[in-house]
């Protein structure tokens, strides 16, 4: 399943991934980017297999061969696992094999609320939202500031900033917030001394009233 859902055709603005000869490579769809000196120039992807002028990418139909200058490629819209390997590393990250494990043993479906710390680079977000949007949600925690910033970026240009938030804290100190009390179905610790926030994560869970009895 993709990110956001499925299309057709490439738009301005997709995450197209180019799958090159067992290479991924996340391709974001814009015709001008800005250089080094902050000047607006054509968008030109280069590869081991030539250059590839992203425009050409506009209203090409996902699955398609793709030439580049000198090979080929195909591009591909992306899903959770897809942008695992190859999102940009700002931190280490956790892969599918081990998040299909995290989603079972967490008894994830849609309609869950997931509180997840930290954020990282998003991989284990990622997988979270597809799995309770879209009546789910997901909350997740970072006490950087630039990967909070840039995973809020991720998940707008993804089209799935509606099924998450995401807040920059140290969730070991302060916690997740008085207003996720008893609200969580799952709480995930990915961050160092992660015993630490037990204590927290018992006040976001929502308990089941029957279960306790
Ligand atoms: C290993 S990365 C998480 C990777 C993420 N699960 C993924 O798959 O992309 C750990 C993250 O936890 C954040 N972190 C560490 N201690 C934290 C704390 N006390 N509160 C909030 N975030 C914390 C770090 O900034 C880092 O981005």
């Amino acid at each position: 399943m993709s990110l956001s859902g499925y299309k057709q055709f490439i738009e301005p603005n997709d995450t197209v991934i180019l799958y090159l000869c067992n290479n991924l490579h996340a391709v974001l769809v814009q015709e001008k980017i800005r250089n080094k000196n902050g000047i607006l120039v054509e968008n030109v992807y280069q590869t081991p297999f030539g250059a590839l002028k992203v425009k050409d990418l506009i209203g090409v139909q996902y699955g398609s061969k793709v030439e580049l200058s000198k090979g080929w490629g195909h591009v591909i819209q992306p899903t959770p696992e897809l942008w695992t390997l190859c999102l940009p590393h700002r931190t280490q990250i956790i892969y599918s094999p081990d998040i299909s494990m995290i989603l079972c043993q967490l008894d994830l479906i849609p309609g869950k609320v997931v509180v997840e710390a930290g954020t990282g680079s998003g991989s284990l977000t990622h997988a979270f939202i597809r799995c309770v949007k879209p009546k789910g949600f997901v909350f997740t925690f970072d006490f950087h500031p630039q990967r909070a910033q840039f995973a809020q970026k991720e998940f707008e240009l993804h089209g799935v900033d509606q099924f998450v938030s995401v807040k920059c804290r140290d969730v070991l100190t302060c916690g997740f917030g008085e207003e996720l009390n008893s609200q969580a179905d799952a709480v995930f610790l990915d961050l160092p001394k992660p015993w630490l926030g037990i204590s927290w994560a018992k006040h976001a869970i929502r308990y089941d009233k029957e279960v306790m009895t």
